[in-house]
């Protein structure tokens, strides 16, 4: 017999042996910073004891059960979640990843407004299913074959959303900020001008919350920390602090319009996952969580005015450096990760990105300044 894993990563030329809050010990025994935070999804650092607990506590009482059975981690869940929600009146489907999120969230839209065609932008990754790539414009091999009409228009150009949304138009998804393309925000009054767009066809706006929910921007959800609400969002990532999970949250009225059976999941909002889920959903509510997110991430701001990097962009402890000409973002991660600090990269070759634990300390901040003086690359 012979087995091999399919090729589908690159991955870094270290191993990872265990993790301590926002530290990673590596198999050679030395210590990283982490920076990447598991690619958005360590809410709470590595390790964090009171979700251990929930965990412990939820695996011996119910480990799992079938939907078709009502559970107390469902009802707690809602409550620990709702608080944070934008204003409105919703309801959540459970699913298991971010592109399953999408999947579902778009499947409700074309469903509701009974049309088939979507609106996506340049730069978007939604995931790597059928309809989540159909959306999708990455460096990443493309699915085969799209399962509707998708149109893609430029990020940020208010004149060609508002041509292209009309009244064939089921929805319009989007990151409200684009992560895998670079960190890119939405230029000024670009979401208004969508939502606007949206309201005056009847074509419904997605958030894809993935990465820039559950408090990454230093506000529970990026429809306030832009003060534009759609009518669906979705999320994943850090929504259970390192248990698989999808969300997509829908209005009550959109849900009004849509049959229960268009959606269902046999391991989605199981007891497990969904109080991990609540455990998370109370941290990121808890007083002093989110203003440590934007404390944070102002250090790392200041933080990165050192070696080549040209601006920083983003919000929240969603970051992106953008290198000096020249510079390579591959090379310069390398060499941060000698220096013992951990960055991801991007589909834009000059442009690191930062997703650390939102639990990261200001002070943490220093490590990355230093490897950044440290560096020696040049253009
Ligand atoms: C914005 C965004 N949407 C969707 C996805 C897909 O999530 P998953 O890998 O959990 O399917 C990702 C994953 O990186 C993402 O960044």
């Amino acid at each position: 017999m012979k087995l091999e894993e399919f090729k589908a990563y690159k991955r870094l030329s270290i191993s990872v042996v265990s993790a301590d809050g926002c530290e990673l010990l590596l198999a050679d025994g030395r210590r990283v910073l982490d920076l990447y935070g598991g690619h958005c999804v360590n809410t709470l650092g590595a390790g964090d004891e009171e979700l251990g607990e929930t965990l412990q506590r939820q695996w011996k009482r119910l480990s799992f059960a079938t939907n078709l059975l009502d559970h107390a981690p469902r009802i707690d869940f809602m409550h620990a979640f709702a608080p944070n929600l934008p204003e409105g009146e919703w309801q959540f489907f459970c699913s298991n990843s971010g592109a399953e999120a999408n999947e579902n969230a778009l499947k409700l839209a074309l469903s509701a407004t009974k049309r088939s065609k979507v609106v996506y932008f340049k730069g978007a990754f939604h995931g790597r299913t059928a309809a989540a790539a159909a959306v999708s414009d990455t460096k990443l091999a493309a699915f085969p074959q799209a399962p509707f009409t998708a149109i893609k228009l430029p990020w940020g150009d208010i004149d060609a959303a508002r041509a292209a949304i009309d009244a064939t138009v089921g929805a319009v998804i989007l990151e409200p900020i684009q992560s895998l393309a670079g960190v890119v925000e939405p230029t000024p009054g670009f979401l208004e001008a969508l939502r606007a767009a949206c309201d005056a066809v009847g074509a419904l706006l997605i958030f894809d919350e993935v990465q820039t929910g559950n408090g990454r921007l230093g506000e529970p959800w990026a429809s306030q920390h832009f003060g534009v609400i759609p009518d669906l969002f979705t999320t994943a990532k850090g929504a259970a602090a390192g248990l698989p999970i999808g969300l997509t949250v829908l209005t009550s009225d959109i849900a009004a319009r849509v049959p229960g059976n268009l959606l269902g999941s046999t391991f989605g909002g199981g007891p497990l996952v969904l109080a991990a889920a609540a455990e998370t959903a109370r941290r990121i509510a808890a007083p002093g969580f989110l203003e440590r997110v934007r404390a944070t991430s102002s250090a790392l701001v200041r933080a990165s005015t050192r070696g080549p990097i040209q601006s920083v962009r983003g919000a929240g402890l969603l970051l992106g450096l953008v290198l000096e000409e020249g510079h390579s973002a591959a090379v310069v991660r390398d060499q941060l990760l000698a220096q013992g600090v951990l960055v991801g990269t991007s589909d834009d070759p000059r442009v690191l990105r930062l997703s650390p634990s939102l639990t990261l300390e200001p002070h943490q901040a220093a490590r990355l300044e230093a490897a950044l003086e440290a560096l020696t690359v040049s253009a």
